[in-house]
C-alpha cells in the first residue's frame, strides 16, 4: 500500500500549498483552503482496454490534418444548437452550469432523449425511477436513451466500453470520483482528476461528452477554475425560478461564438424552445398605464423587446426606497440624479421601484432610454404611446448616446408592428424606407417633450 499524500487546496481558486494556511496567497479568499487526501498512481483510468497504452503523437504538417466541417452532430434543438455554434464537436467537452432547480437536468435529459444517437445519461444525482418519471412528464420516449445511475468513473467507463455510446451526458461532474484520487467526491482533486479522465476519453475516441455542472452561491461553476479551462465550451443555463423564461448562454466557446443566446420556456411537460422572444415577453395589454416603455435591447445577437415597468410613488417611510428587478440598481440610482439635474424632475422624496418584466435581467445599456422613459410616466401619470419603443444608452449629463447594431434593432421594432422608435441623433443608421417613424433625440429634454409633450 502506497503511502497516503495529502496536498492543500484552495477551494476557490484550485490553487494548491504543500501546507494549511488561512489566506489563499493566490485569490487572497480567508479559510478556503483545505486538505485532501491524493494517491499518484501510474495507470490512469482511461486505460482500461489497454488500447492507448503504447500510442504516442507524431508530429503532424498542419496543412495535411484533416478537418470535417461539417462533422458537427446536430441536435433536434435549433436553440442548443444556435448557442454551441451549429452542433456538438465530436470529441468536445461541454460544461453546463447553472442554479440548482434551473432545469440543467431536464434540459440534457429532454435532449438526450431526442437525439437521433445512441446516448448514454449518467447520473449520480437522481435514481433511474426519478429519471424515468422526469422523462414521462416531458412525455417522449426513446429507444436510443440509455440511463446508467454510477458515480464511480471506472464503472463508468468499463459501461461505454459495452455499449459504445455517439455522445454520454455527466449529470453531474460534482458527484463523480474516481479511484486514483481518495478525497471525497466534489472536492478539487476529485472533480480535477474526473474531468481529465473525461477529456482523455473525449478526444481519443471522438465522443463528446456534456458535463453538467453545480454552481456556487456566488454564482460561479463550483470546483477549481481550472475546470473551466479544461473544457471545451461553457453554457451557462439562467434564469428567475419564479418565472419560466430560461436563457441558455455561452461563456466560452472553442468553436463558435460566445455571443449566441437560445431562449427557452419551461413548461409542465419540459422546455419549449421560444423562436419569438419578443412577442411573448411584451404584455398584451390593451389597457394602456402610465409608468410602461418597451425597450429594443440586444442580447448577445438577438433583439429582445422587453417592456420595462415603472412606480413613482411618495415616500411614506423617512427614507426613500430605490428598488429594481431585472436592472442594475446602481445604474437606476444613476439615472434618477440625471433626470433630477437635468431635467428637473424632483425625485429624492419618492420612492422609485423598476422592474423588467418577464422575470429576465438585462445589462444592455440601449434600454436607459426606456427605463427613463417609465419613470417620467409614472411621475407625471401620463402614458407613453404603445406604439412607441426606444432604444438609446444615456450618459451622465443627460445626453442620448447612440448604441450598436441599430439597424437591426429598428428592423426587429417594425416587424414587431410597432410605428415610432426614439433613438440618439448621433447613431448612423443604414437602413431605409421603413415604415417605422424614427424619432431622433440629443438630450434628454428632447425625451420629455417628445414623451410627455
Ligand atoms: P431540474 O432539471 O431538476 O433542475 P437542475 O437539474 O438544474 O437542478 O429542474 C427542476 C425544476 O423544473 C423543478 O422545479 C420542476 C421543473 N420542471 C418543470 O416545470 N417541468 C418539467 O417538465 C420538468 C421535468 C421539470
Ligand atoms: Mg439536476
Amino acid at each position: 500500500m502506497a503511502k497516503t499524500k495529502t496536498a492543500f487546496y484552495c477551494q476557490n481558486c484550485g490553487t494548491s500549498f504543500s501546507k494549511w494556511q488561512g489566506q489563499c496567497t493566490s485569490c487572497h479568499n480567508w479559510n478556503t483552503i483545505v486538505e485532501e487526501i491524493i494517491q499518484k498512481e501510474e495507470k490512469k483510468s482511461w486505460d482500461i482496454s489497454g488500447s492507448t497504452k503504447n500510442r504516442t503523437a507524431k508530429p503532424t504538417k498542419i496543412s495535411e490534418i484533416e478537418t470535417s466541417q461539417e462533422a458537427r452532430l446536430k441536435t433536434t434543438s435549433n436553440e442548443f444548437n444556435r448557442v454551441l455554434g451549429g452542433g456538438i464537436v465530436p470529441g468536445s467537452l461541454v460544461l453546463l452550469g447553472g442554479e440548482p432547480g434551473i432545469g440543467k437536468s431536464t434540459l440534457l435529459l429532454q435532449l438526450a432523449l431526442r437525439l437521433p444517437f445512441k446516448t448514454l445519461y449518467v447520473s449520480g444525482e437522481e435514481s433511474m425511477q426519478q429519471i424515468k418519471m422526469r422523462a414521462e412528464r416531458i412525455t417522449r420516449n426513446s429507444d436510443l436513451c440509455y440511463i446508467l445511475t454510477e458515480t464511480k468513473t471506472q464503472n463508468i467507463f468499463k459501461q461505454i466500453e459495452v455499449m459504445t455510446p455517439d455522445i454520454v451526458v455527466i449529470d453531474s461532474i460534482q458527484t463523480l470520483h474516481t479511484d486514483f484520487v481518495e478525497s471525497s467526491a466534489g472536492s478539487i482533486s476529485q472533480i480535477r482528476e474526473c474531468t481529465s479522465e473525461l477529456i482523455k476519453f473525449a478526444k481519443e475516441t471522438s465522443t463528446p461528452v456534456l458535463l453538467i455542472g453545480h454552481i456556487t452561491k456566488d454564482g460561479h461553476i463550483a470546483g477549481p477554475k481550472i475546470l473551466e479551462h479544461m473544457v471545451d465550451t461553457v453554457l451557462q443555463f439562467e434564469g428567475d425560478r419564479n418565472h419560466i423564461f430560461r436563457i441558455l448562454r455561452s461563456l466560452k466557446n472553442r468553436f463558435g461564438s460566445t455571443n449566441e443566446i437560445g431562449i427557452f420556456e419551461m413548461l409542465g411537460n419540459g422546455l419549449r424552445e421560444v423562436n419569438n422572444p419578443s412577442e411573448i415577453l411584451l404584455s398584451k395589454n390593451t389597457e394602456q398605464l402610465s409608468g410602461n416603455a418597451i425597450a429594443v435591447s440586444l442580447e448577445g445577437m438577438r433583439t429582445l423587446l422587453v417592456e420595462i415597468q415603472a412606480l413613482v410613488s411618495t415616500a411614506v417611510y423617512g427614507t426613500p426606497q430605490r428598488s429594481s428587478t431585472g436592472y442594475n440598481a446602481k445604474r437606476l440610482n444613476m439615472l434618477l440624479a440625471v433626470l433630477e439635474k437635468r431635467a428637473g424632475f424632483r425625485l429624492g422624496a419618492k420612492d422609485v421601484f423598476l422592474n423588467i418584466t418577464g422575470g429576465i435581467s438585462v445589462d444592455d445599456p440601449a434600454i436607459d432610454l426606456a427605463v427613463i422613459a417609465a419613470i417620467m410616466s409614472s411621475n407625471e401619470d401620463i402614458v407613453i404611446d404603445k406604439d412607441i419603443c426606444l432604444a438609446g444608452e444615456v450618459g451622465l449629463s443627460g445626453e442620448i448616446r447612440p448604441v450598436n447594431k441599430i439597424d437591426q434593432r429598428i428592423l426587429e421594432a417594425e416587424k414587431l408592428g410597432f410605428r415610432k422608435i426614439l433613438l440618439s441623433k448621433h447613431n448612423k443608421i443604414a437602413v431605409k424606407n421603413t415604415n417605422i417613424k424614427l424619432i431622433l433625440v440629443s438630450k434628454i429634454e428632447d425625451v420629455v417633450s417628445e414623451l410627455l409633450g
